[in-house]
Order: structure tokens, then C-alpha cells, then sequence
């Protein structure tokens, strides 16, 4: 879908393609990347941190005549280099960022056309299901909810206008890992059909999907990559030409494009993903350890531990396990009293970032799957681990546990 806007040269500018930040994307180890890709000190002063261009539009030499960038909506210069970024931290030759992570996602849904099917995990994140079954829905699109985790059933139930295989994994909110590679052989197999991974769980420090197979990865860099709460936005990643023509050109014929302002801080924050994961991994192993151990919790649901079904697919795949967790404790009613008696891990929706965040996803986050082959337990609460002193926050935990 290779269509141009006349009102645009959507160029490598506007685009963000690695290459066109002038960077070592593909030599660098992966904390360089994060620091440097596409991160040049601004030429004309000097300025070492990529500066927040809040402009609207670019001064012309002459008609047509300009840096590359013309109007901030097709391009701009803090976009460009979040993207140049974002794509080399995920290995890929493209990257294109939107306002929020279903921005994103709806601009990878644009490639269907009526008639046309996707096939979805039978566990994912509500609003990616919302926008799925109730926008996509009725634009005559199909969808499928399928157990991922057992690739033959989808090979032997394979719908034939399948034209997008929609992964999440690690899975929000159950933490159900998907074999990349696996799934990926399937969709080969059928021409035509592509596979989209959401790597918002696992973020490119712990797992690149395009090197399992991946054709799209796409990112809510409202959490991890954001990584402090104070900023929404989207991203997606792409080694096909094809498919980033489509994004650039969705970007710029929809307009759903972060802020200059918002590109910073996201940038901002994924300049320090690797510490911060590091530390996320090393938190939410001492959490899991507290909540294995008490009575009240009937079930951890964390890949890293070897009783997990996907524990061999996640160590294959990822490099480390990440800072989510999910427990079930019984009943509804105990979910609750959990959820609102910690102090530190504060009550609220959204996850990835420094502070520590607990919620109900059953009432909260997927409260939009209720009632649809999505549904989550009713007993089932959901930590976002943060980087605080983990002696804090195993405390504040272990006391709320004790309203079981
Ligand atoms: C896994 C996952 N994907 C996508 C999204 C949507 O992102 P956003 O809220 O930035 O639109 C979320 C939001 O929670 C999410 O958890």
C-alpha cells in the first residue's frame, strides 16, 4: 500500500528510518542504542539532548524547498529521532510512532480491508480486543480468539481470510507466553498473513520479536518505554518497506501523532530502559518469592518460574522476565481487599514505570472484554512491579496480603 500524499514527501525524515539518523543503530550494543541512536547533538548549537522542536510548521527557501520537514503533522524533528531510536532498539529498519498505543495499533488494522480476518490470542489486553471487535468489527472485519499457546490448533483451524495474527506475550493480564518462532511457522505457512507482536510486557531490552519471526511490533511506549508514568503514546516497528509506507502514510492522512513535547519525554525515558528493567526483573523475583509462600495465594502466574507452562518458550525468546505479575487469590471479594490496602503500589491502571502499580483487571483494565471469550478471573490481581528499595515494597505487600 505504497499510496503518497501529495501533500507530503513522507521521506526518510519524516519517516524515521535508522539509517537516516546517521547512527551505528546496527553496531552498537543496546544501552548505546538507547543513548545515541538517532540522537546526534543538534547541529546548529550544539545541544547534546535531542531538543523539543514545538513548532507547528518549517520556513521554506523556496516553494518545496526545505530541511526535509514542512508541516509537523507529516514531520517533525523530535519525532524523527524518538523513531530512529525506538527501531533501533527493536533491531528493525523502521520505526513510526503515534499518540497512544491504540493509535498505533489502529494504524496497523488499516492494512485489512472488509472481508479480511484476524486472529487474536484468547488473552490480551482489553482495549486491543475493544478496538478489534467493536471498531474493526464493523467495518466488516473478522476476528478469531485462539489459544495461542498450542499452534497446531490454530494450523488445524486455520480461518482462511486470515490476513493478521495478533500476539501478545508475555500476555496481559494472565502472563501467558506465546512461542514466537512457533506461531510465526504457522502464519508462513499460510501466505498472505501477517504477525504482530505487542511487546509492551517485554520491551526490546528482554525480547525482539522480529528476530522470532515477528513481520510487526508494536508498543504502548505509554509503560516501559515512557517508563514514568507521565506520557502516552505508541510505536511501531517494521523491517518491510510495504508495511512502513502504509504507517507513514496513515500517520500523516489520520493525524493520530504524538506531541513534540511527548516525543522528549518518551525519548527521555528510554534512554535508561536497561537499568530500569534490570532492576524491574530483579524486584518482581523477590515478589514472586512473597507471594509463592502465602496461604492465601492459590496461584503466581509468572513466566519465570519453571512451573509456568510457557517458562521454556519465555527463556528462549526473552532475556529476562520482566516486572509483571499476576496472582489469583480465591474469590473476588479478597482480590479487592488486597488491591485497595497497599500503600506503596499505588491503586491504579497503566503499568511499566518506576513506581510500583496494582489493580483489578477484571473491574479496571478489562473491564471491556467482560462477557467475550477475554474475560479475566474475578479473583485475579495485577502488580506492576517498580524500582523502588524491594525491601519496601515485599513489606507493603506482605501486609496487604494479610487481609486474606
Ligand atoms: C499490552 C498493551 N498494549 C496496548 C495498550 C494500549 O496502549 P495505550 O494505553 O498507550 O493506548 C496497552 C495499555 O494498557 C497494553 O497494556
Amino acid at each position: 500500500m505504497a499510496q503518497t500524499d501529495p501533500e507530503s514527501p513522507a521521506g526518510d525524515a519524516a519517516g524515521g528510518t535508522v539509517e537516516g539518523g546517521g547512527d551505528h543503530g546496527g553496531s552498537w550494543g543496546f544501552s548505546t542504542r538507547a543513548i545515541h541512536a538517532g540522537q546526534d547533538p543538534e547541529p546548529t548549537t550544539g545541544a547534546v539532548t535531542v531538543p523539543v522542536f514545538q513548532t507547528s510548521t518549517f520556513a521554506q527557501e523556496a516553494v518545496g524547498k526545505h530541511s526535509g520537514y514542512e508541516y509537523a503533522r507529516t514531520g517533525n524533528p523530535t519525532r524523527t529521532a524518538l523513531q530512529t531510536a525506538l527501531a533501533a532498539l527493536e533491531g528493525a529498519a523502521f520505526g513510526v510512532s503515534f499518540a497512544s498505543g491504540l493509535a498505533a495499533e489502529d494504524a496497523i488494522l488499516r492494512l485489512l480491508e472488509p472481508g479480511d480476518h484476524i486472529v487474536m490470542g484468547n488473552d490480551a489486553y482489553g482495549g486491543t480486543f475493544r478496538l478489534i471487535a467493536k471498531v474493526f468489527g464493523r467495518m466488516g472485519i473478522t476476528w478469531s480468539a485462539h489459544d495461542l499457546t498450542d499452534p497446531s490448533e490454530l494450523d488445524r483451524n486455520w480461518p482462511e481470510a486470515t490476513k493478521l495474527v495478533w500476539v501478545e506475550t508475555p500476555t496481559n493480564p494472565l502472563l501467558t507466553v506465546v512461542d514466537l518462532a512457533a506461531v510465526s511457522a504457522v502464519a508462513r505457512r499460510r501466505s498472505g498473513a501477517r504477525l504482530v507482536v505487542d511487546n509492551t510486557f517485554a520491551t526490546p531490552y528482554l525480547q525482539q520479536p522480529l528476530a522470532h519471526g515477528a513481520d510487526i511490533v508494536v508498543h504502548s511506549t505509554t509503560k516501559y518505554l515512557g517508563g514514568h508514568s507521565d506520557v502516552v503514546g505508541g510505536f511501531v516497528a517494521t523491517d518491510d518497506p510495504e508495511v512502513h509506507d502504509h504507517l507513514t502514510f496513515i500517520q500523516n492522512a489520520v493525524g493520530a501523532v504524538p506531541a513534540p513535547w511527548d516525543c522528549y519525554l518518551t525519548l527521555r525515558g528510554s534512554k535508561t530502559l536497561s537499568v530500569r528493567m534490570d532492576r524491574h526483573n530483579d524486584n518482581a523475583a523477590a515478589i514472586v518469592e512473597l507471594l509463592q509462600a502465602h496461604p492465601g495465594v492459590t496461584s503466581v502466574l509468572y513466566p519465570g518460574l519453571p512451573g509456568h507452562p510457557g517458562h521454556e518458550a519465555a527463556t528462549r525468546q526473552m532475556s529476562g522476565y520482566g516486572g509483571m505479575i499476576s496472582f489469583r487469590v480465591g474469590s473476588r471479594d479478597g482480590a479487592m481487599r488486597v488491591t485497595e490496602a497497599t500503600e506503596l503500589f499505588t491503586l491504579a491502571e497503566s503499568l511499566g514505570a518506576v513506581e510500583s502499580l496494582i489493580e483489578h483487571p477484571g473491574a479496571m483494565t478489562h473491564l471491556s472484554a467482560a462477557g467475550s471469550p477475554l474475560e479475566v478471573p474475578d479473583d485475579l490481581v495485577r502488580l506492576s512491579v517498580g524500582i523502588e528499595d524491594v525491601a519496601d515494597l515485599v513489606a507493603d505487600l506482605a501486609q496487604a496480603l494479610e487481609r486474606l
